[in-house]
């Protein structure tokens, strides 16, 4: 399948968010491989997802070298992408990617050190038919490796031009302090941090992270914003058999307690009156809040994605 992008793709509606006080803006509602975009799922989707996401001015796609399943498959599935539809794109586009969980097995396929996090990033390159990435994060904090590693990692991958910008995901708050200071001295300043944001964990909030990036000036990107799905009528009257919760793997039945469905309820009704579905409400909530750059949501069709995008037209 051929693909032409639509001519109006940035008059859809989309709204483009500064990154901190970088020259970076990011589309409001981002798009994550995390699911859906695996060896085990339908290309066709896939492209379906991605074609209508790029259509309606969603320029920014987030994956991680495990992504898939298998482990490294969404990759695959963003550079056939790239061959199949993309290419003339990909300066239009902004494609992150991660290295921090386990990825191959012995000792240099996980955490932060230096070895691994160069040779994750050179594989996920030749994965995706990519160049560089504008983005690389390190997935997660590693309190068994010197930061000044994982960091001075980060900032030789800049200077090597395999990716344009760094970011940071699930540090804790001394150390994203300094990271922040870390890379600024080194003249690679810390693009954004990725953390999980929505109206059942607060923590980015409570724990001071969203205060020092916007003391700081650096970014936000909000993952799991729908919480997996549990902010949306997925789950206000059972459990579909097409969902993730189906799986019974990274959400589980045991999570949708009474307590917990009737919180959603509430939700629901309240988001209700207010002429709104709970997974506009709970996108909103997350883009109000200070130093959010970015929503970056999942979706297993088109129709969630097109439900999603509602909550920034409506903002408009
Ligand atoms: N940095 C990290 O450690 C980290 C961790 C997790 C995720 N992430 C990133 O964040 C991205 C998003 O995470 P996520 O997939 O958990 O996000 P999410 O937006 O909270 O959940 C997406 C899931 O919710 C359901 N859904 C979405 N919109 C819906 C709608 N309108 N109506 C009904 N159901 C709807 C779908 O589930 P069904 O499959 O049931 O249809 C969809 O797959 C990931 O792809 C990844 O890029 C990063």
């Amino acid at each position: 399948m051929s693909y032409t992008a639509l001519e109006d793709r940035y008059e859809n509606g989309m709204r483009y968010v500064r990154c901190g006080n970088s020259g970076v803006l990011l589309p409001a509602v981002s798009l994550g491989f995390w699911h859906n975009f695996g060896g085990v799922d339908s290309y066709q989707r896939s492209m379906e997802i991605t074609h209508y996401a790029f259509d309606h001015g969603i320029v920014h796609f987030d994956l991680a070298n495990n992504y898939g399943p298998p482990y490294g498959s969404a990759e695959e599935t963003m550079g056939r992408l790239m061959d199949d539809s993309f290419r003339p794109y990909r300066d239009e586009l902004f494609i992150s990617s991660k290295a921090g969980y386990d990825m191959w097995q012995g000792p240099y396929g996980n955490w932060g050190s230096r070895k691994y996090m160069m040779a994750s990033l050179d594989q996920s390159l030749k994965r995706m038919h990519l160049d560089y990435v504008d983005l690389f994060y390190s997935h997660r904090y590693d309190p068994d490796t010197p930061l000044e590693e994982t960091l001075q990692a980060l900032v030789d991958i800049v200077r090597q031009g395999k990716a344009l910008y760094v970011g940071i995901s699930r540090w804790p708050l001394e150390a994203t302090r300094f990271a922040i200071e870390y890379l600024r001295d080194a003249h690679v300043p810390l693009l954004i941090y990725q953390g999980r944001l929505n109206m059942l964990d607060r923590a980015p909030m409570d724990e001071g992270i969203l205060d020092l990036l916007e003391q700081e000036k650096v970014g936000f990107i909000s993952f799991s914003p729908l919480a997996q799905g549990l902010l949306t009528d997925r789950y206000l009257n059972g459990i579909p058999q097409d969902s993730r919760m189906r799986r019974e793997h990274f959400l589980k039945s045991s999570m949708l307690t009474d307590a917990l469905l009737h919180k959603l309820r509430t939700w629901n009704s309240e988001a209700q009156t207010k002429g709104q579905t709970l997974a506009e409400m709970a996108l909103r909530w997350i883009l109000q809040q200070k130093a959010v750059t970015s929503v970056l949501v999942g979706a297993s069709s088109v129709q969630q994605l097109d439900k999603n995008l509602k909550a920034i037209t409506l903002d408009s």
